[in-house]
């Protein structure tokens, strides 16, 4: 079990099954997000607990779906084809401390075949009041800042997988990637976009992920990213022509 010692410290909910409670979501060219909402009987305050100036821009910069589907949640996590991830947590940075959300968003940028350079940002509003920002900040080093306590199980299972995958079993088998395949049909009631499943603990995305990577890797062509009509299938096309690169917005 990965974060065995959080669960003895306090700090994540010994029930493995708080996890499961979500939706479980892709849409095209390999991205993916898992929403976790809190498991029932356990109170979580909604949006994260945000202070109450964030949570009203919410209402003015996302639609009522989006404002619905955030109202419940305390963790989001998602990959951004190929490699940017997204951890939105609600966590409490020890044991005497109440959760506090925070937002990081990781860079993986491999180095070779057993090595990644993995790049960790915390982002604030900078509206939220400084308390918030502080409580925010060290919820996030605490945890999964890089020398964060659960970041720690985590490059240990990544130093961990690495190695095995460079073994003698790992280059004649072949793994399994057919977690909730033929048992989790997609959620009728999501808003979209994408599709998704009613329960976090699945593989939907990472076979999206892997066979987006597939196409990707197969193609005669070079395929981008933007390359799609608009109904999920990508065309395969010559290098589009540089456009002149938008302003960044915050
Ligand atoms: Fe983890």
């Amino acid at each position: 079990m990965t974060h065995r010692s959080m669960v003895e410290l306090g700090l994540a909910p010994p029930d493995p099954q708080f996890a499961l409670y979500g939706e479980h979501v892709h849409t095209e060219h390999g991205h993916g997000l898992g929403i976790i909402g809190p498991p029932p009987g356990m109170p979580l305050p909604e949006f994260m607990g945000m202070p109450e100036n964030i949570v009203e821009e919410l209402g003015r910069r996302l639609t009522p779906e989006q404002v619905e589907i955030f109202r419940p949640n305390a963790f989001i996590h998602g990959t951004v084809f190929p490699n940017l991830s997204i951890g939105n947590f609600l966590m409490a940075r020890d044991h005497l401390s109440p959760p506090s959300p925070f937002l990081t968003l990781r860079l993986w940028h491999p180095l070779g075949p057993d090595k990644m350079e993995v790049m960790s940002f915390f982002l604030v509003e900078k509206e939220a009041p400084d308390w918030f920002k502080d409580e925010s900040y060290k919820a996030y080093l605490h945890t999964f800042g890089i020398s964060g306590a659960f970041e720690q199980d985590d490059a240990e299972n990544w130093r961990s997988i690495t190695r095995v995958l460079g073994g003698q079993f790992a280059k004649t088998g072949e793994l399994n990637y057919q977690m909730g395949r033929g048992v989790h049909e997609p959620d009728p009631n999501w808003p979209g976009p994408g599709e998704a499943y009613p329960m976090d603990y699945a593989e939907a995305n990472q076979r999206n992920f892997l066979e987006y990577w597939m196409q990707l890797m197969l193609a005669d062509t070079p395929l981008h990213a933007g390359n799609s009509n608009g109904n999920g299938k990508v065309e395969t096309s010559a290098p589009a022509a540089p456009k002149t690169p938008a302003k960044a917005e915050a």
